[in-house]
């Protein structure tokens, strides 16, 4: 027995379209859109119907960075797969790619398998995988087109983390060479760690031990550097290059001279870098703490730059990099000592609502929210069109969005498991409404009714934004 679902009168806006149409779902599936009012949409028999009149249709969001219950500084990211996916679907997003840590000294195979398990049966929407590389040897690379033949195809080296998950330029070009003949995609954290390091130990020694010295010695520059010295490594070993949490203006200059010159390199910001500024990382008290991520955040004159990036689709992609850590008992590991804080902010429940405030703001268009929040990240990472927009065969992750609703945000009132807001106290326009996984209710009208194991691993093909 088949079921149908019927989304009647809403607005759907996908990358390329607005239409007032009403969407057919079968078997979690979208079957047919026809025009709201139209013949062919008259006559269409569900076994439930949805009224999505006043609200937009648009795709589930696709957030291609987060790190669910990562290991890091010490400690653990505090979203489980389950809290954290739960908290993604109650934002608008159904689709996560996580990132699975190569250990040093451990295979690809090792880190990959532990993430399989920290996420099977437990996700309440749809999930996929990148590789985090620590440790590029001989038999890494090999296992890199393993990886790529189980539909993990994206991997991420870190130019920063010096003894943790740093590589070398040398194995940052052989990773590159790789992917270049596997087609898997390298995704950079570019920021010139070693340099660095050597600022931390300076800062601390002369007693900079507050939280706001995280964004003064990861300086702009050393990201713009790594950043161009990662785009010339791709270059030679002809690979293209995604570059990830991307925060500087120095940066997005880099990376448009780049595509200036057409080569295949790509960006992505996150909302932190659009929204909060080291004005945060300098609130009293230690709470600064809440702000420490790597990139750190800018000063505000940057956000310009990131948001006309956005635009000129210089950047194409807005994940989160959601890594929450507490404040109580994670975050306060590092006081006096900011290079003890462990890096990452919570954001995958905001993300989809900030980027709405930003359409109304003016930044971005309604369209391009939806182009860097779905459609482009799934491109990017070889989801589409399964993921990322709402035609004909493309797996029914639709969200019911009302834009006029009015919202705080909150950490009284959000999902994530974390007891602080990178965003509190922030007035939204527009809010997640009804939120359907492969056409199952997740959220009903503001209610949960998804349950932790509908998620299923989605099996990525390569990078189909090139
Ligand atoms: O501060 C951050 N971004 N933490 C997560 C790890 C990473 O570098 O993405
Ligand atoms: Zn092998
Ligand atoms: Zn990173
Ligand atoms: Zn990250």
């Amino acid at each position: 027995m088949s079921t149908r679902t019927l989304i009647r009168g809403g607005l759907v806006v996908t990358a390329s379209d607005e239409l007032h149409a009403d969407v057919l779902i079968e078997d979690g599936r979208v079957a047919a859109l026809a025009a709201t009012g139209s013949a062919a949409a008259a006559a269409w028999t569900a076994d439930r119907t949805i009224d999505a009149s006043g609200k937009y249709v648009i795709p589930g969001g696709v957030d291609a960075h987060t790190h669910m219950e990562l290991p890091f500084g010490g400690t653990a990211a505090s979203d489980t797969f389950e809290t954290g996916t739960r908290a993604a679907a109650w934002g608008g997003t159904t689709t996560i790619v996580d990132f699975a840590v190569q250990s040093v000294g451990r295979s690809l195979r090792e880190g990959l398998d532990t993430w399989y398990d920290k996420a099977d049966g437990n996700c309440a929407i749809d999930y996929a995988f990148h590789m985090i590389l620590s440790d590029v040897n001989e038999h890494t690379l090999k296992e890199m087109d393993h990886l790529v033949g189980e539909g993990v195809t994206s991997f991420k080296l870190f130019m920063a983390y010096p003894g943790v998950f740093y590589s070398d330029d040398g194995q940052i070009l052989r990773a590159m060479q790789r992917a270049s003949s596997n087609g898997g995609l390298i995704m950079m954290h570019a920021e010139n760690g070693i340099a660095i390091d050597v600022l931390v130990e300076q800062a601390l020694a002369r007693g900079e031990t507050d939280p706001r010295h995280h964004g003064e010695v990861r300086k702009v520059l050393l990201e713009a550097e790594a950043t161009h010295r990662a785009i010339q490594l791709a270059r030679v070993a002809g690979s293209p290059l995604y570059v990830v949490h991307v925060s500087a203006e120095e940066a997005v200059a880099e990376l448009a001279a780049a595509r200036d010159k057409g080569l295949p390199v790509f960006g992505e910001t996150c909302p932190q870098y659009l929204f909060l500024s080291t004005d945060n990382l300098a609130e009293p008290d230690f709470q600064g703490a809440k702000y420490v991520c790597s990139t750190p955040l800018r000063p505000k004159e940057h956000q310009a730059a990131l948001w006309r990036g956005l635009r000129t689709n210089d950047l194409q992609v807005v994940s989160t990099d959601h890594c929450p850590f507490c404040f109580r008992g994670q975050k306060e590991l590092g006081r006096g000592d900011f290079s003890k804080i462990p890096n990452g902010l919570p954001g995958v429940e905001n993300r989809m609502d900030l980027l709405h405030q930003a359409v109304l703001d003016g930044h971005i268009t309604r369209r391009r929210w939806i182009e860097t929040a779905c459609a482009t990240p799934a491109r990017m990472f070889g989801l589409y069109p399964q993921k990322g927009t709402i035609a004909p065969g493309s797996d029914a992750d639709i969200v019911l969005y009302d834009p006029h609703a009015e919202q705080v945000i909150s950490a009284e009132t959000h999902h994530m498991n974390v007891d602080y807001s990178a965003y509190e106290g922030r007035r939204i326009t527009g809010r997640v409404d009804t939120v359907l996984s492969r056409g199952e209710l997740v959220i009903d009208r503001r209610e949960y009714t998804g349950r932790a194991g509908h998620g299923a691993f989605v099996h990525r093909s390569t990078c189909q934004y090139l």
